[in-house]
């Protein structure tokens, strides 16, 4: 496994270098990654280019053995650039551009723009392409639009006309558009393409923000694509490429279009901060390296992660556990100014050494790397579950500002759904709708609200040929502009033995009792009301709309099964997954810890990872592993 670090030596004097990449030695850092922000440090102005800075950095880190990262620079324009051409900027919903002084601040699908990265990523390439210090490149920087909260989307020309394309090429004509989006809604419906623009109004219609959000997002994908053609063009084969992606999830971003893009995958896993509402808790960064790691099924870069109290060896321990072939930190040394000034580094601003950061560090580090190599591709884990973008994408412009994540309800399904998995030793990969699951045992659909029928065919198939699925509510009330179905869940009712009766978003308090037992669940909102023809009742609901119908169902389908859960509690959806994991063959561990992750090692079956978040240390599978810190367990 490889340590590395960021470090921007256009922010350093450079006679303090030395000290610097020196300090990062001692400390066993191998790798550092630079650049990415520093495109007026290498473009003085059009055309006008300057490298020998990064020659000479690059020479003294592999003078000490270290080897680099570049970052294309075009995370950052420089000053010239957008006087010279201000119709770069990101033109946002009330008409107005993004002010200078931001960075990200360029449209992907600007021309000027794709032009000049183009340009300054082939220069870069030619220069270090050969160079054998340089072992990969990761383009721009952290590629999901402004930097504005909750902003993943540009109105400006291009992207008007642009997405009008996109459009003509997925809808066989107007009508048809007008039928998907439900446009005869307050006088909707378009008469001429020229009339279709971007969605800019809050409560704009439903089916146009969604696939407006497909459309930039695939702009995204575009522009990684324009970047890599060229770096691949001159660069050795040596040298990988790759991104790194956000840990932003509720934004409607396809990342898995991203990684699927590069040669390799990565991302910034800010741990355990709260910060936005989008950087989530632990078990929702091991989601994150799950959904990374399943997108080419090889090992991935965490290209950055925190310097900060956040920092332990259980969080560096889960990221090589769930895949991760690198971990870079972000990032060396404290900014001297401006605004990510008080943002937590390894070195103050002077560039001293913060010892008990780098300690932590260095102790994982020295224990990690004694493990073996990770396989170049890896096998299927026994599980999997499906994360849906058009989910987030249904619910982006209802909610409240910045989205809780609570409300992306997609994605609180899905952190609830994983939890069980994370906590009892159940490795998941993640899918979504499109991917067959054949291969899995078992598959979990965690809140797939929208779901359309093409989808709902190959997930029947996947069970008739024997394959298990869990549902947690609501599943298939709408098709995938968000438009209901005449009948809520019709598309899987064969598959489901059931449908639902309505889609009702507040409905008065109760509870699940299981089996007619003394185990009850009190469940929150939304719930749904089941309509049962031939399922198997393991559950009711006592109390509100649905007293006394059922809550959770199994149902047998071909040589399969499907579990379903009508409503949403931790331990209700917990006990579930443990009965239907179990009956799929797939190994449960008992774990009595909140805090401890249990996770099995991706290519030795005799092992299994413990991974402890809490600040008590704890025993488990006969195994002690001390607080914040990590176990690998042997069942031998
Ligand atoms: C990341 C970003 C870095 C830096 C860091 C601060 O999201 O990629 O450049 O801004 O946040 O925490």
């Amino acid at each position: 496994m490889q340590f590395g670090v960021s470090y921007y030596p256009e922010l350093v004097p450079e006679n303090e270098w030395a000290g610097d990449l020196d300090a990062m030695k001692e400390n066993g850092f191998t790798v550092v990654r630079c650049a990415e922000f520093a495109w007026g440090a290498f473009e003085l102005r059009e055309g006008v280019y300057t490298f020998d800075w990064l020659d000479r950095f690059i020479a003294r880190a592999a003078s000490r053995g270290i080897s680099v990262i570049l970052g294309t620079p075009t995370a950052a324009v420089p000053q010239w650039m957008l006087a010279s051409h201000p119709d770069i900027a990101v033109e946002m919903r009330d008409a107005t551009r993004l002010p200078a002084g931001e960075r990200r601040l360029a449209c992907v699908n600007n021309p000027v723009y794709r032009h000049f990265s183009g340009q300054i990523a082939a220069q870069m390439a030619a220069r270090y392409g050969q160079n054998p210090a340089v072992i990969g490149w990761q383009i721009d920087n952290e590629l999901i639009g402004p930097e504005y909260w909750n902003l993943f989307e540009c109105h400006c020309p291009s992207c008007r006309f642009l997405f009008r394309e996109w459009l003509k090429k997925r809808y066989a004509s107007l009508d048809e558009l007008n039928r998907a989006w439900f446009l005869d809604f307050w006088s909707g419906s378009f008469g001429d393409w020229g009339e279709v623009g971007t969605p800019r109004c809050h409560r704009a219609v439903k089916g146009h923000v969604i696939d407006f959000f497909r459309f930039y997002s695939d702009s995204q994908v575009e522009y990684i694509k324009l970047q890599y053609a060229v770096l691949k063009g001159a660069v050795s084969k040596t040298q990988f490429v790759s991104h790194n992606s956000t840990g932003i999830f509720d934004r409607g971003i396809n990342h898995r279009d991203y990684a699927r893009a590069l040669d390799v995958t990565g991302w910034d896993a800010y741990c355990g901060a709260a910060s936005a509402g989008h950087c989530m808790e632990h078990p929702f960064t091991a989601a994150g390296h799950d959904l990374f790691r399943s997108a080419l099924m090889k090992p991935f870069w965490v290209f950055e992660t925190n310097t900060d109290d956040v920092l332990t060896a259980a969080q560096i321990a889960a990221m090589r556990a769930h895949g991760a072939k690198g971990v870079i930190f972000w990032h060396w040394r404290r900014h001297r100014g401006n605004v990510e000034q008080t943002g937590a580094a390894l070195a103050n601003y002077a560039g001293k050494p913060n010892k008990k950061r780098l300690a932590i560090i260095r102790d994982a580090a020295e224990r990690l790397r004694c493990l073996p190599d990770l396989p170049a591709q890896f096998v299927k884990r026994p599980a999997a579950i499906f994360n849906c973008p058009d989910n987030v994408r249904a619910v982006h412009r209802e909610a409240k500002r910045p989205i809780p994540r609570n409300d992306a309800f997609h994605l609180d399904a899905f952190a609830r759904g994983y939890f069980p998995a994370w906590r009892h030793g159940v490795g998941m990969d993640v899918l979504q709708p499109g991917d067959d699951p054949a291969g899995y045992k078992l598959a979990v659909l965690p809140g797939l609200h929208c779901l359309d029928a093409k989808h709902a065919d190959a997930l029947a198939n996947f069970v008739r040929n024997g394959g298990t699925l869990l549902f947690i509510a609501k599943t298939a009330h709408c098709d995938t502009h968000a438009v209901f179905y005449p009948t809520p869940g019709g598309p899987l009712a064969e598959l489901f033995g059931f449908h639902f009766e309505d889609d009702e978003p507040n409905r008065p308090p109760c509870v699940v009792r299981m089996n007619g037992g003394a185990d009850v669940y009190p469940v929150e909102n939304p719930y749904e009301v089941v309509v049962n023809s031939s399922a198997e009742v393991l559950g009711v609901f006592e109390g509100g709309d649905a007293d006394g119908r059922p809550a959770v169902l199994r149902n047998t389908f071909g040589a399969g099964q499907i579990f379903y859960i009508a409503a949403r509690n931790n331990g209700l959806i917990c006990e579930i997954m443990k009965t239907a994991f179990t009956a799929a063959g797939i190994a449960w561990h008992e774990n009595p810890y909140e805090d401890v992750a249990v996770i099995p090692d991706l290519s030795d079956a005799s092992k299994i990872w413990l991974v402890n978040h809490g600040n008590e240390p704890r025993n488990l599978l006969g195994c002690e592993v001390g607080a914040r810190g990590f176990a690998v367990a042997s069942f031998t």
